[in-house]
């Protein structure tokens, strides 16, 4: 582990007398949660997850802690890991640690071999239920179930190996099910799954619709804007704004840079997005003729190598690159590191590199700019996600024997429960369908 300070032997976090902080931040957070505030007074009263050992991975910060503290309310006992290096809020670790005895295994701009261990830490939990964001804890659990012990990384295989064959077959079957936040996360699962290779059930949280249509949309385009400007404090009023793929996240951001002043291009491979894209007033063009003209590139593709060193050459002396994809992998560091001389720190989270004499700013080394330079999404739009996961935990536990090894949603009327107790948050009030208005919908009878 780090030499960083160690609060309890169950946790492994920043410090502790960060914690202070913490609750007041995830307090104002709570008061943007009012969903997932209604699922944690009736988890409170009917224990659903009573007895279940959880483990989570996803980005601590003060919206999750909210969910973990519902999770715990609802009875489970519950570890906690980051789903990205970077997106670690220590005084919310510090917080859940010291105010609610949650094991955290989390420190901001931990390296490559720390990440792991508290994965390793969050398995050894030996979970019932896990929960992701970007698949890493059912990856591992897959890994191990398939004997597949070279494809985990060293700390994780290194554990493994020291267990018995009955103790790493037991420490996957003790799982019922999973849950999964993100879009990268459940093409994996989904990929398994078609694979025949999936080992248990798993609730795809992003699928809701009231998880992709908001948080990836809302979330994801105000929160990487917010990424990008803390870290760069660049106007964006007047420059030329290069989004990398048109889905939920590409939509959103795209909406919210054209709102902040910026001419936006669009890049796409689906032509239908593409076509959307263009209707819905942007410029649509390749990669390769994008990179001439942009000052600002943002990946949100869910894919690799994305932009590459030839987009790279192509660019203007000064771009500025970001990616706000779940993994690093959109953008070509590599080939940037082979080609180009630096990186030079020019600000906390900019570097500078130099290629065929051009400056080329990297930001976040292209992690999820939002999380890394900003706090990722506002809590509102995480209530809606987070009350998801809760109900998704709750489905798997209730459901666990009936569902098959395979990748579900949570039921259609969960999803619109949530919409609805969100409107009524919100203070908004809709129209009811009048028995005439049923009866016509329902019928094919009637015409002109
Ligand atoms: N930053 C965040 O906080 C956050 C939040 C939610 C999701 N995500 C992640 O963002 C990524 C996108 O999620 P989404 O929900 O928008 O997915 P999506 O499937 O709705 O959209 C992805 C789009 O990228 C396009 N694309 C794929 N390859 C491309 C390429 N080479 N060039 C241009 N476009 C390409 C696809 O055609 C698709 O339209 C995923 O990795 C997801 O996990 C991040």
């Amino acid at each position: 582990m780090t030499t960083a300070a160690r609060t309890a032997p169950i946790s492994d976090i920043k410090d502790a007398k960060l914690a202070a902080e913490g609750r007041r931040r995830t307090e104002w957070a709570e008061r943007s949660m009012p969903v997932l505030r209604q699922i944690r007074d009736r988890f409170t009263r009917e224990r659903p997850l009573a007895g279940r050992r959880l483990s989570a991975c996803l980005h601590v910060t003060t919206e999750t802690a909210n969910l973990a503290v519902t999770l715990q309310a609802g009875g489970a006992d519950v570890a906690l890991c980051a789903s990205n290096p970077l997106s670690t809020q220590d005084d919310v670790a510090a917080h859940l640690v010291r105010d609610h005895g949650i094991k955290v295994f989390a420190i901001k701009g931990e390296d490559h071999v720390t990440y792991y261990e508290h994965l390793r830490a969050a398995l050894a939990h030996r979970p019932d239920v896990t929960m992701d964001d970007g698949a890493d804890l059912v990856g591992a659990l897959h890994m191990i179930a398939l004997n597949r012990l070279d494809d985990l990384a060293p700390p994780v295989r290194q554990w493994v190996e020291t267990l018995p064959a009955a103790e790493r077959k037991a420490l996957v079957a003790a799982v019922i099910g999973s849950t999964e936040e993100t879009t990268t996360g459940v093409i994996r699962l989904k990929a398994m799954a078609r694979d025949g290779v999936l080992q248990f059930p798993v609730v795809a949280v992003n699928d809701s619709d009231t998880k992709h249509l908001f948080d990836n949309r809302y979330g994801t385009g105000q929160s990487t804007l917010d990424g990008i400007l803390r870290a760069t404090n660049l106007l964006i009023a007047g420059s030329t704004v290069v989004v990398a793929g048109y889905g939920w996240c590409g939509r959103g951001f795209a909406m919210r840079a054209r709102g902040a002043g910026a001419t936006v291009v669009v890049t796409e491979i689906d032509p239908l997005k593409a076509l959307e894209a263009q209707m819905d007033g942007y410029r649509v063009a390749p990669m390769a003729e994008a990179a001439r003209v942009g000052d600002v590139f943002v990946t949100l593709t869910g894919n690799i190598n994305v932009i590459r060193l030839e987009h790279m050459r192509a660019m203007k002396d000064g771009a500025v690159l970001a990616n706000s994809g779940h993994f690093n992998v959109e953008i070509d560091l590599e080939g940037l590191k082979q080609a180009a001389q630096g990186p030079t720190r020019v600000r906390e989270f900019v570097e500078e590199w130099r290629l065929d004499g051009k400056r080329i700013f990297v930001l976040a080394d292209g992690r999820l700019i939002n999380l890394a330079a900003a706090e990722g999404h506002p809590a509102s739009v995480m209530d809606m996600s987070f009350a998801n996961q809760a109900l998704a935990a709750e489905f798997v536990v209730q459901q666990a024997k009936q569902l098959t090894k395979d990748v579900h949603r949570i039921p259609r009327e969960l999803d619109a429960e949530i919409a609805r107790l969100k409107l009524q948050a919100m203070g908004v009030t809709v129209d009811t369908l009048t028995p005439e208005q049923q009866k016509y919908l329902a019928s094919w009878e009637m015409g002109t």
